[in-house]
């Protein structure tokens, strides 16, 4: 891995007195999942440890290859670019705490460096080239906490004045319900000539929109402030700004929209189930079989027409479904499949089958608009149906419409799906399994809520490119592409840069 594609100027180390009180500040929850996205020698590892987090509990990573002492004290990861890491374990803790490398970006080389810009902020821009690596660690981090989590970080104080900073504090505003900011006028690192802050936020979906501020002199009253943040207080001194938010949007339930079910049982999908090499070798016609989607990877895109089927088709995955019409039953293609079937290649005794007369007509369901997928590494998304008689297996959900609904209707909602307030209401209902699959049963999803907006004509458009994002791996982008459609979409006549300021004279 290119560890030397990060400057070492960039590491320095927490002084352990500090390490402790920002652990402390994360008001870590009993058999939460912790984080420390870049562990060097692990001076949080060892205050988690202390405070009684065991090793299984917390998720330690590093670029650098060699191993530390306290490595044992944590599930940890080296040899890995922490912004790789990040892309696949969107909301897969509970808190994070770091100490991110301080490095400009043009100072990080090759692939770190273009990971780096393609993080995004709560705009869907990507960072530009003048930020630093820290601003890239911290964005990534906050896509790692699940709804109602919390992030502590010691940054530069690059984090008050730079002017790439704006747009970061910004990011992490948004993204949690209250924020802290402890700025330490003195500096903490041998290295480092100016002051620090230490950042701490909680409730990670959140839309109370609270930021505090409080300055201190010197380490000791950081810490101080910190145990205080740690209690529940608010420190001595403090200054709250209150954004405005904007008016809650009407939310609905997604079962008032559509109507969720499973698709076809067919009851040996072995049998009924067939790419494109067994269709034409055992001589099928088309007419005795119904193009399907049987698999989650099968959703390749926002909308699957005619050019993404066949594509499916000819990557050889399983895209027919054989189910022969009456009009086809003398085609002797078809015979010799059913008595195959028949004569062992199908579980004719299976329930569904046997219930079923004729045994091999499958109960397909009705006019489907969309599918989706229950049971994924991946939050639930929508894909339209583009293909006239496109139906799918029961691996897959199939979605219809209660009433009536215009294209641009339709592709809104699958944009509201990707915004990050639904994708945090997805996850809090999601079923985890052990090997990281999230599962959702359809009631699951329906009692999922989506705000009320207005459709508009470049719904369409938004959608593909916001799931193109999603399916690449980059969700957060995803989820800022599908934000920023629905805040336009949104008449609001709030104004969030107005704040009401208050000081808090009491701890
Ligand atoms: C500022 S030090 C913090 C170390 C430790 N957490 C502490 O607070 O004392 C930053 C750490 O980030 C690691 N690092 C730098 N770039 C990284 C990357 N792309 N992915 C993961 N770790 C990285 C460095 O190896 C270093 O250990």
């Amino acid at each position: 891995m290119s560890y030397e594609h990060v400057p070492q100027s960039s590491t320095v180390y927490t002084p352990l007195e500090l390490a402790s009180a920002m652990v402390s500040a994360a008001r870590g929850r009993p058999n939460s999942l912790w984080l420390d996205p870049c562990v060097g020698d692990g001076a949080f590892v060892s205050q988690m440890a202390k405070q009684g987090v065991p090793a299984k509990q917390i998720l330690a990573v590093d670029i650098a290859p060699h191993v530390g002492a306290l490595d044992h004290a944590a599930q940890t990861v080296r040899g890995i670019d922490f912004l790789e890491w990040a892309v696949q374990h969107h909301s897969a803790v509970d808190h994070v705490v770091m100490n991110p490398p301080y490095a400009a970006l043009s100072r990080v080389r090759e692939e770190l460096l273009e990971r780096a810009l393609e993080v995004r902020l709560s705009d869907g821009q990507c960072l530009p080239f003048k930020a630093n690596y820290w601003a890239a660690f911290l964005l990534a981090a906050v896509t790692c906490v699940r709804g109602g989590g919390s992030l502590v970080a010691v940054l530069p104080a690059a984090w008050d004045f730079a002017k790439y900073a704006s747009r970061v504090r910004e990011t992490v505003g948004r993204a949690f319900g209250e924020v802290f900011v402890v700025r330490c006028g003195s500096p903490l690192f041998p290295k480092v000539q100016e002051g620090v802050v230490v950042i701490v936020a909680f409730n990670r979906g959140g839309t109370a929109c609270i930021n505090r501020r409080v300055e201190v002199p010197t380490l000791v009253e950081t810490i101080a402030s910190l145990e205080q943040i740690a209690q529940g207080k608010v420190p001595h001194g403090t200054s709250t700004l209150r954004a405005f938010a904007p008016p809650p949007l009407e939310l609905q339930r997604l079962d008032a929209l559509i109507h969720i079910g499973i698709g076809a049982v067919t009851g040996d999908a072995g049998y009924f189930l067939l790419n494109e090499a067994e269709r034409s070798e055992w001589r099928l016609p088309q007419s005795a079989l119904r193009p399907a989607l049987s698999r989650s990877r099968h959703l390749t895109s926002a909308t699957i027409g005619i050019k993404e089927w066949r594509a499916l088709r000819d990557q050889g995955a399983r895209v027919w479904m054989f189910r022969p019409t009456e009009a086809v039953l003398q085609h002797n293609a078809v015979k010799a499949y059913l008595k195959h079937g028949r004569e062992g290649g199908c579980n004719v005794a299976a329930y569904w089958i046997n219930k079923r007369d004729p045994w091999h007509r499958t109960s397909l369901p009705a006019r489907i608009d969309g599918f989706m997928s229950g049971m994924s590494k991946r939050l639930p998304f929508l894909v339209l149906r583009k293909m006239q008689g496109l139906t799918a297996s029961n691996t897959l959900y199939v979605i219809r419409f209660k009433k009536h609904a215009t294209e641009a209707e339709k592709a809104k909602l699958g944009v509201l799906l990707l915004t990050s307030s639904v994708r945090a209401e997805l996850a809090r209902h999601a079923r985890i399994y052990a090997d990281g699959l999230l599962k959702f049963e359809p009631a699951d999803l329906g009692a999922v809520r989506v705000p009320v907006v207005q459709a508009r004509k470049d719904a369409t458009r938004v959608l593909l490119e916001a799931t193109a994002l999603l399916l690449s791996g980059r969700e957060a982008e995803a989820s800022a592409m599908a934000d920023e459609w629905v805040t336009s979409a949104t008449v609001t006549t709030a104004n969030e840069s107005q704040v009401i300021a208050e000081r808090s004279a009491v701890a």
